[in-house]
């Protein structure tokens, strides 16, 4: 198993560009399983994630070319065995998006049942109970989601808990069922009006993406249509991160800025400078000086989880105390230990994380837990005095495309070797 080596201190300077959003991409993809045909969907990043997702389309009767950052996809327009095995599931718990889709088109499907991950229980009981409202009966058995049904029929469905994957999942079976479908609070994340977006130009009548009531009126029919993916904002919020904890001063371009509102906000309350040049281009730069800020995670447009662990490695030199809280998983802050490994002042309390900023911490050997402990990680090693190894790096490989390359083009002195852990 590869890992990285990072000798850290050094401030980050040039220019990055951000790539199309994993969470994004993923919800995009499932979605061609609603109509048969051929598709292109552009700015779709190169990462283990996707091409997990492109592996399984693949066994539900969707040809998937990944090349030149586009993705090509021919689907024959029949579901092929309709189950999604756990082979590839356990590899990838979106893998719960072609549910929807699937059981929509074709009234049948079976899909692995995604277990618990480093971050949490993560069950998919609301996408289960919504299913069921719109008439798909449901039984789960052996580690599997058996679904049939008729044709789906709009219903009312009310989520007890906002869920990103949830929303996705009955957007897209909506905009094949039998009548209006109306989801109430229902995820605003960016990425879910993306997946809107798509669906539309599909020939999907959606309303509301963007709030928490969505309505969806079921047509007979979608069209396969051709779509380019928006750019990460968790991508380009680690790398404001990876300046603000080094310091320097960095270009970042395709960077998504109408949905990073609370990033912006919470990186410039610690102190860096963020020049907003136009929508997508954004000019980051600090002195190194971090004040110390509290945060807290929320659904969008709330802070990020998927950010939490990036920002903490910033407040490890903050000056002072800050206290980061984690609302969104029971189980995400797997990467304090190895912060403190590090020689970072980090406690967990009943509340959340409190950092206490300290001038320097060594580097030392790392184990990466889940893909954003992993970029909090490396944001970690960079800002250190010495050398990192971060070992575990293929959850790394799952959400961010070519990251030490970027960040070593910046400057940082990074690079992958074959490793043992
Ligand atoms: N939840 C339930 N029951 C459900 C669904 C969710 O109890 O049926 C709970 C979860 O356990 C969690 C909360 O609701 O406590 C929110 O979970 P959500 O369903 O929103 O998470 P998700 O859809 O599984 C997506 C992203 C995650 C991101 C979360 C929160 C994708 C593919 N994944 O997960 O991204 O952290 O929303 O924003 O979009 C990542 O990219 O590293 C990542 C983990």
């Amino acid at each position: 198993m590869e890992k990285l080596i990072i000798k850290g201190g050094k401030p980050l300077h040039g220019e990055v560009s951000v790539s199309g959003a994993k969470n994004a991409s993923l919800p995009i993809l499932a979605a061609v399983l609603l109509a048969g045909g051929r598709y292109r969907i552009d700015n779709v990043p190169y990462l283990r994630d996707v091409n997990t997702m492109n592996r399984l389309l693949g066994t539900l009767g969707v040809e998937c070319l990944h090349e030149n950052g586009s993705v090509n996809v021919f689907n024959r327009g029949d579901c092929g065995s309709c189950v999604a095995s756990y082979e590839l599931v356990k590899t990838m718990r979106a893998s719960i998006l072609v549910l929807g889709p699937m059981l929509s088109r074709t009234g049948t499907a079976r899909v692995a049942l995604p277990g618990g991950c480093a971050i949490g229980e993560r069950p998919v009981n609301y996408h289960i109970s919504a299913l069921e409202k719109m008439g798909a009966e449901i039984e789960v058995s052996g580690g599997y989601i058996n679904a049939s049904c008729g044709r789906l029929r709009g219903a009312e469905i009310v989520f007890d808990k906002v869920t990103v994957t949830g929303t996705e999942n009955i957007l897209m079976a909506a905009s094949l069922a039998d009548g209006v479908t109306v989801l109430q609070n229902a995820a605003r994340e960016p990425e879910i009006v993306d997946l809107a977006c798509f669906l539309r130009s599909m020939g999907a009548d959606i309303k509301g993406d963007g709030t928490s009531t969505i309505t969806v009126k079921g047509v007979g029919e979608l069209h396969p249509a051709d779509y380019s993916v928006m750019p990460d904002r968790i991508e380009a919020g680690t790398f404001l991160c990876a300046v603000a904890g080094c310091g320097g001063r960095v270009l970042v371009r395709n960077c998504p800025v109408s949905s990073m509102d609370a990033i912006i906000e919470k990186l410039r309350e610690a102190g860096l400078n963020i020049e907003i040049i136009d929508d997508f281009t954004v000019l980051a730069s600090s002195d190194g000086h971090i004040k110390a800020v509290d945060a807290e995670t929320f659904p969008y447009p709330g802070f990020p989880t998927d950010m939490q662990s990036q920002f903490m490695a910033v407040m490890l030199k903050s000056d002072g105390v800050s206290l980061i809280t984690e609302s969104i998983f029971e189980n995400r802050f797997m990467h304090v230990p190895e912060f403190k490994r590090m020689g970072a002042d980090v406690s967990l309390n009943d509340s959340g994380a409190v950092v206490r900023g300290c001038r320097s911490f060594s580097g030392a050997p790392v184990m990466a837990s889940d893909l954003r402990a992993s970029a909090g990680l490396v944001i970690a090693a960079l800002m250190a005095d010495n050398t990192s190894e971060v070992q575990r790096i293929y959850h790394l490989d799952r959400g961010y495309e070519s990251f030490e390359k970027k960040l070593s083009a910046l400057g940082a002195d990074i690079r992958r070797v074959p490793g043992d852990g």
